[in-house]
C-alpha cells in the first residue's frame, strides 16, 4: 500500500481537485484505491458519492471523522486530501502517513510565498525529510515565468516543480459527475492528460512496488 498526501495550508489551491483526479488515475489503472477526506467539509467524499452511484472504476472513500482509519490488506493506493490551514500535530500526523507529498500552488506571488513558508513547515515536522515532495502549479493560465522565484527556492531544497495544470472547465465538469479527467474519453481531455504526464511519471517512479 502506498500513500500520497496532497497538502498545502492555503485554501482553494486545488488539493481536492488534485486528490480526486489522482484517485481517478489510480482507479482507472486498476489499482485498488482509497480516498481519505481529512477536510471537515468532506467535498472529496461528496464527489465520491456521485462517482460510485453506477461507475465501474470504484474508489473507496474514508472519513477520519467517522472512525479510526483502517485499510484492507488489498488496498494498493491511498490518497489523502488534506484540509486548508493544516499545521502542527495534524500536519505531522498526515506527513507520517505519506510515502510521497504533493503541494499544489496557485500562480500568484502571495500563494507562492505562502507555499515556500508551508514547505519549510513541512520539513520542520521532522517526518518529511526522507519523503519525496513535489510542487504542482495549478490553474496556470499562460506561461510559468511567474514561478521562477519559487523554483529557485525549491531547487535549493531539491524539491521538483513537476507539472503545470492549466485552468480548465474540464476539471469542473468532470468533478460534477464524480469523475476525473482520466475517466474521460482521451480526445475530450487530451491536453489536460498531457499536462499530468510528468506528475504521473514521477509518482509511479517513486511508488515502485
Ligand atoms: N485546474 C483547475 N481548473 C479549473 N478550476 C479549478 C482547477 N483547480 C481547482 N479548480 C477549482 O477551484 C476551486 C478550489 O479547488 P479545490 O476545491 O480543489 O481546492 P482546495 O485546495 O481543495 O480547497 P480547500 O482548501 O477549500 O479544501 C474549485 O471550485 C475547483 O473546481
Ligand atoms: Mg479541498
Amino acid at each position: 500500500m502506498k500513500t500520497i498526501l496532497v497538502v498545502n495550508a492555503k485554501g482553494g489551491c486545488g488539493k481536492t481537485t488534485l486528490s480526486t483526479n489522482l484517485a481517478s488515475y489510480f482507479a482507472t489503472n486498476e489499482f485498488n484505491t482509497v480516498l481519505v477526506d481529512f477536510d471537515p467539509q468532506q467535498s472529496a467524499l461528496e464527489w465520491l458519492k456521485e462517482r460510485n452511484k453506477d461507475y465501474y472504476y470504484e474508489i473507496q472513500g474514508l472519513s477520519p471523522f467517522q472512525k479510526r482509519l483502517r485499510f484492507a490488506a488489498d488496498v494498493e493506493r491511498v490518497v489523502l486530501d488534506a484540509p486548508a490551514r493544516v499545521e502542527g500535530k495534524q500536519l505531522a500526523d498526515l506527513v507520517r502517513r505519506a510515502d510521497i507529498i504533493l503541494v499544489p500552488v496557485l500562480p500568484s506571488p502571495i500563494d507562492m510565498r505562502a507555499a515556500a513558508t508551508f514547505i519549510k513547515e513541512l520539513l520542520l515536522t521532522g517526518h518529511a525529510e526522507e519523503k519525496k515532495i513535489a510542487v504542482v502549479a495549478n490553474r496556470v493560465r499562460e506561461n510559468t515565468l511567474i514561478y521562477q522565484q519559487l523554483n529557485k527556492f525549491l531547487k535549493r531544497l531539491k524539491i521538483p516543480f513537476l507539472a503545470s495544470i492549466r485552468d480548465s472547465q474540464n476539471y469542473i465538469h468532470v468533478a460534477e459527475a464524480g469523475l476525473g479527467i482520466f475517466d474521460m474519453p482521451w480526445y475530450l481531455v487530451s491536453h489536460d492528460i498531457e499536462q499530468w504526464k510528468p506528475l504521473v511519471r514521477w509518482i509511479n517512479r517513486n511508488l515502485d512496488d
